[in-house]
């Protein structure tokens, strides 16, 4: 090869490269999107919402694929992976942020801390909610939103109208200290368990029962194997959407930006769909015909929550005085008035 023409064919080359170039950076911004539950649910259908409008509002430049139903991960690794930034994004529910080391979020299981959806948004969607989320960033972690799920009931094999019918029986909770004292003080035997192992326990016997909103135990498909549902409304569950912080803060501020939006759009969505979804799924486990649904009376659900609140005192030092005190104040609730 003459140097004349090694030099020519080097020129090409060059100038092919400079034309793909812009092909290269075109390649969207891949944001993988990680969650347990199935894509018919309130995250499901809020993270494939979020998804859609992402591709609108950035024109393609970022992609989110939504991974449902612990498809890449199971509750715990979830965090880790966010950490290490194998994963971008995740909407864990607010029991999961114990491997974080924030505690705070732990609030979110004391029993009957809410009463509706009114007093949740009171925390979730004002200050209280604001400063939880910024406990995060010092993990490597930017919370994006507060997107709502229900109110949890029992399940098991067994009727559960009164507290005496807890007693001895196993019941899967998330990883929690506080939901591991609720079993307690009602004499059940708490047994922690990823989520996406509960419908097989259940089946097998592993556990005698379980606590969800109803989406989460019609989507899953417990309702098959659990005989007896009571609509307790004993506690509430709910998710705070995560990014990695290092990935967040290294995106173009008008991307920044165009998410944002995108996340305001899908936090409205989701916080419309998840009553809706919940009636929807009831109405779902009551067609199946498989399980027999009770509606505690109001005086039996005051007994249920004369027994639980106390675990907010027994707990209060995991989550500090003053935030719980700033949920009863946003709340106007107020324990020893019960
Ligand atoms: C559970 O593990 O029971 C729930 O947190 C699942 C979910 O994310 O809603």
């Amino acid at each position: 090869m003459t140097r004349r023409f090694a030099l020519r064919t080097l020129a090409a080359l060059a100038v092919t490269a400079a034309f793909s170039l812009p092909a290269f950076a075109q390649a969207p911004i891949v944001i993988k999107f990680s969650h347990v539950v199935a894509a018919d649910t309130p995250k499901g259908q809020a993270s494939d919402f979020f998804a859609k409008r992402v591709t609108e509002l950035t024109k393609g430049k970022v992609k989110v694929d939504v991974y449902p139903n612990s498809q890449l991960y199971k509750d715990k690794e979830e965090m880790e992976a966010l950490q290490m930034g194998a994963v971008q994004m995740l909407a864990p529910s607010l029991a999961k942020f114990g491997p974080l080391g924030v505690k705070e979020f732990e609030v979110f299981d004391f029993p009957f801390i809410f009463d509706d959806t009114e007093d949740l948004h009171k925390v979730t969607q004002g200050p209280v909610g604001a400063s939880l989320l910024a406990k995060l960033e010092p993990k490597g972690v930017k919370g994006l939103a507060f997107w709502d799920n229900g109110f949890k009931s029992f399940s098991a094999n067994t009727p559960l109208k009164s507290i005496a019918d807890f007693k001895g029986k196993k019941f899967r909770i998330q990883s929690s200290k506080v939901l591991e004292e609720e079993i307690r003080t009602l004499g059940g035997i708490p047994q922690v368990m990823a989520f996406s192992e509960v419908y097989q326990a259940l089946q097998t016997g592993v556990v005698d029962g379980t606590e969800n909103p109803i989406s989460n135990l019609y989507s899953q498909k417990m309702h098959e194997v659990q005989k007896h549902l009571s609509l307790t409304n004993h506690g509430y569950l709910g998710y705070a959407v995560i990014v990695n912080k290092k990935f967040w803060d290294g995106l173009p501020a008008d991307i920044r930006g165009q998410l944002e939006q995108a996340m305001k759009d899908a936090t409205t969505l989701a916080n419309k769909v998840a009553q809706k979804d919940n009636d929807e799924a009831l109405e779902g486990v009551r067609k199946a015909g498989k399980t027999t649904i009770y509606t505690p009376t109001k005086d039996e659900r005051l007994v249920m929550k004369k027994a639980l609140v106390p675990v907010h005192a027994k707990m209060v030092d995991r989550v500090g005085k003053d935030l719980l005190d700033s949920i009863y104040k946003a709340t106007e609730f107020d324990p020893a008035k019960l």
